[in-house]
């Protein structure tokens, strides 16, 4: 039974992270007491930024990390690690590095896996995904056009990891930070809708005012291929954390 979002929206996108970054550490902890391993699904772009902060400041008063298993969403296609721009270069400044995770417990899309060798690599990354227990808590941030990972308009949910080709609106909101929508990849690896929504449980954070529209439409029943995000509506636990502004259009 379709089942749209809980959301609740905070006074500022520092609050909603904080709230979110306390769940995240009960569940570390409570997962810790049980001696098993927490498996976090991670997103990138400028919304998770002082959710990643705030694990870093519990981090520096105690939460640790030893026990964290990380799956990233995706990446681009065709940069280098060292790009500043990777998905693995964002991570591991605003996060890895700064925190006690081990580091082969980190998982990121590769971004120069060659086109021949992309199914088998997808196919992995998903069994590993697996292999680790599947993933407990997965954050994500919304696209304008409402995907989610790279899951463009037109995605299908039955597709699990894959390599995709980056819709025009992703470009165009990727060309500053490149310099230009000329040297935005065109292809990345993302995790799938079906591999999403296998979760346990999704959170999606939302902020700012350019997302109300998108925040709205994500959480009004329907759901439909034209808005990736209207997606979670099939799933039993799904939450968005949203700012004053992101939440400005919800009743
Ligand atoms: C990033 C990702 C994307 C972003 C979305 C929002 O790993 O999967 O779906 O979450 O494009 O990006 P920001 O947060 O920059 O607005």
């Amino acid at each position: 039974m379709p089942k749209v979002p809980a959301f609740h929206i905070f006074p500022s996108a520092k609050a909603a992270s904080t709230a979110l970054a306390d769940e995240i550490s009960q569940l570390i902890r409570s997962r810790e007491a049980e001696e098993r391993p927490t498996v976090l699904g991670l997103a990138t772009g400028n919304t998770p930024i002082q959710l990643y902060a705030e694990l870093v400041r519990l981090h520096e008063e105690g939460l640790s990390f030893r026990n964290v298993v990380t799956f990233n969403l995706d990446e681009y296609i065709g940069i280098s690690r060292e790009n500043p721009e990777s998905y693995w270069q964002f991570m591991h400044s605003h996060l890895f590095d700064r925190i006690d995770i081990v580091p082969e417990n980190i998982h990121i899309p590769e971004s120069t896996v060659l086109s021949k060798n992309l199914e088998s690599y997808c196919s992995s990354y998903e069994r590993q995904i697996t292999e680790a227990g599947g993933i407990d808590l997965q954050v994500l941030g919304i696209g304008r056009n409402g995907h989610i990972g790279f899951n463009e308009p037109g995605a299908s949910p039955e597709v699990a990891t894959h390599a995709t080709e980056l819709n025009s609106v992703t470009i165009d909101d990727a060309a500053q930070a490149f310099g230009g929508a000329t040297h935005v990849p065109r292809r990345a690896i993302t995790m799938g809708v079906k591999t999403i929504l296998t979760a346990r449980r999704i959170t999606l954070l939302a902020f700012g005012t350019g997302k109300a529209g998108i925040v709205e439409r994500a959480l009004t029943p329907g759901i439909t291929a034209k808005v990736p995000a209207t997606y979670l509506q099939s799933h039993h636990d799904t939450t968005f954390f949203l700012d004053q502004e992101a939440g400005a259009q919800l009743a």
